[in-house]
């Protein structure tokens, strides 16, 4: 007796369902953190040489003027009137829009990823670090209103007595003490180096971060190091309308 087999049916494969392979976002969030830590650098290094710049006020008005007068001439005749000043502004516009657009999206990300969780352990470091959009927001405010106030003299926003530089003079001395002796004005300036002072120590923090220092003592001394530079920087600028006020500087 022959034995006969059945062919076992075997059900054929069921195309199995591909989930669509997660992309990584574009551009990736290490490209948007070097964005942030470059363009910060440029930042934090302008608000450090601006400030030397500022101490000046303290030599008196003719070298506060010849300073201001020599940033507009600098590099001439081979750049025009304010040619050099014009690059540093494209610059830092530029570095503005990069830090400012790569802000939002790591933001966004952040949130999408995080949900309700919320971070613990960061002792005193959560405030300025929770709190560094608004004082970049406040920082964006107060820059429009410096230039209206210090640079283009647009009224009310600059103080009645406002005087343009011209090809032969700059009259930064007279405009900086004019605005800062209306005490609502040097208020908000005191009160946004204190802003400043916040953003520049959680923003020097996240550079070691974004630019890969590991090393715990390494760490500790970058800490240290970019508090001095905040409190610095903050001292430095903060100094001057509480000088302008107490009738020091005028
Ligand atoms: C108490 C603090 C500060 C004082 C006394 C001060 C003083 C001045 C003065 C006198 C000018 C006009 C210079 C000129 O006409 O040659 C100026 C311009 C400017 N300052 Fe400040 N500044 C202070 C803080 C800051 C901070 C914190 C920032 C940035 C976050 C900043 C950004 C600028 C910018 C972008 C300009 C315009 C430069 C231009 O395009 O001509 N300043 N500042």
């Amino acid at each position: 007796m022959g034995s006969s087999s059945t062919p076992i049916a075997v059900p054929a494969p069921r195309p199995v369902a591909r989930r669509p392979e997660a992309r990584p976002p574009r551009p990736s969030n290490v490209t948007l953190k070097v964005t942030m830590a470059v363009t910060g650098t440029v930042f934090a290094l302008f608000v450090l040489v601006h400030m030397i710049g500022n101490l000046k006020v303290y030599t008196g008005a003719a070298h506060f003027d010849a300073y201001a007068h020599w940033l507009r001439t600098l590099a001439e005749p081979l750049l025009p009137y304010e040619g050099a000043l014009w690059i540093f502004r494209v610059v830092l516009l530029l570095c503005l829009a990069a830090h400012i657009g790569a802000s939002l999206v790591l933001i966004g990300r952040a949130h999408r990823a995080k949900g309700r969780f919320r971070r613990r352990g960061m002792g005193w470091r959560r405030l300025p670090a929770t709190g560094m959009p608004v004082t970049g927001l406040v920082l964006l405010i107060f820059v429009v209103v410096h230039i209206l106030d210090l640079t283009t003299g647009t009224k009310p926003v600059a103080a009645q007595g406002f005087e343009s530089a011209t090809e032969q003079t700059s009259p930064a001395y007279h405009n900086l003490v004019e605005s800062l002796q209306r005490w609502p004005m040097a208020l908000f300036y005191l009160a946004v180096m204190l802003l400043l002072g916040l953003h520049l120590v959680h923003g020097l923090w996240t550079l070691a971060t974004d630019f890969g220092v590991t090393g715990r003592r390494t760490r500790r001394v970058w800490a240290l190091a970019g508090m001095a530079f905040a409190a610095a920087v903050m001292l430095g600028n903060a100094s001057i309308p509480i000088a302008v006020l107490a009738g020091g500087v005028g």
